[in-house]
């Protein structure tokens, strides 16, 4: 179905992986549009209840947009490219269900701005991120000026995008821009913790969690009336009833995500 990822539903996980190890999974147009479609084929598969993202091979996430295939357009072309990468960022970024970056080697450019749109990022030891758009006379276009400030403080991501410095793992787990690092041979497993955790929980919860947290970077919406209203809702749901319940009666909760 896909020409460039590869895919997989085990246990309610949906495992994407980029499949363009040659070319160190660099992000075509292609690539994007087929990552959109698998991200927004999850929104309503009761099938899936958590998505990880990862690169084929150990060397690359990804290592960028595809230079070869942005070289040549013009500038309608430029800004058409962008749009569509913000667009395919957005889908990840407001799933419904968490989606984890499982971060295997090189995130850079495109690859790294891809790794912060998703909601929790997890690197092996040998990952390298960077915004090197500068190298190449032009800025990061799928949202790196945004997310990278969000995640890591505006100094840190000017300095980071200005120079076009490449960290390596450590330095990005202290500088907030990914979750964990953990040796390669554990990277998935780490993720999957992760998800079994959340897979407990309310899945009305989990979503309305990344609705409320994204809500306070989108300028047009009031972060705390998103709360406000979300929080009310819960009283009208038998998830709520469910939780309440089982901690009154002593026992697990079972959310069943009404
Ligand atoms: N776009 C297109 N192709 C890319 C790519 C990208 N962003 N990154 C790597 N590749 C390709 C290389 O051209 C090479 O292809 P080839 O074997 O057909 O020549 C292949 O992937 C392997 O890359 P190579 O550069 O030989 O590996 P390396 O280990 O020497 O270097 C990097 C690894 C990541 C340091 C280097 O590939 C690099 O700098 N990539 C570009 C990073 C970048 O600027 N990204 C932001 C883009 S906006």
């Amino acid at each position: 179905m896909y020409q460039t990822l590869l895919t997989e539903v085990k246990n309610l996980i949906f495992y994407i992986s980029i499949n363009r190890e040659s070319k160190l999974n660099a992000l075509n147009i292609q690539t994007l549009s087929e990552i959109k479609t698998a991200v927004l084929s999850t929104y309503d598969d009761h099938s899936v209840s958590a998505i990880i993202i990862t690169g084929s091979g150990k060397k690359a996430f990804a290592a960028g947009a595809d230079i070869e295939e942005f070289a040549k357009f013009n500038v309608e072309e430029g800004t058409r490219m962008s749009a569509d990468g913000h667009a395919v960022l957005r889908a990840i970024e407001n799933c419904p269900k968490p989606v984890i970056a499982a971060i295997n080697g090189f995130a850079l450019g495109g690859g790294n701005e891809l790794a912060m749109s998703c909601h929790i990022r997890v690197a092996s030891e040998n990952a390298k991120f960077g915004q090197p758009e500068v190298n190449l006379g032009i800025i990061p276009g799928y949202a790196g000026t945004q997310r990278l400030a969000q995640l890591v403080g505006k100094g840190k991501a000017l300095e980071l995008l200005m120079t076009a410095d490449i960290i390596d793992a450590q330095t990005a787990l202290n500088f907030g821009l990914i979750n964990y690092v953990v040796p390669q041979e554990n990277l998935i497993a780490k993720c999957e913790e992760i998800i079994e955790k959340i897979k407990s929980k309310s899945p009305l919860a989990i979503s309305s969690i990344i609705r409320c947290v994204n809500a306070h970077y989108e300028k047009k919406i009031d972060g705390n009336n998103a709360e406000i209203n979300e929080f009310g809702n819960f009283f009208g749901s038998e998830d709520f009833v469910e939780g309440t319940t089982a901690f009154l009666e002593r026992r697990k909760a079972n959310f069943k995500g009404h």
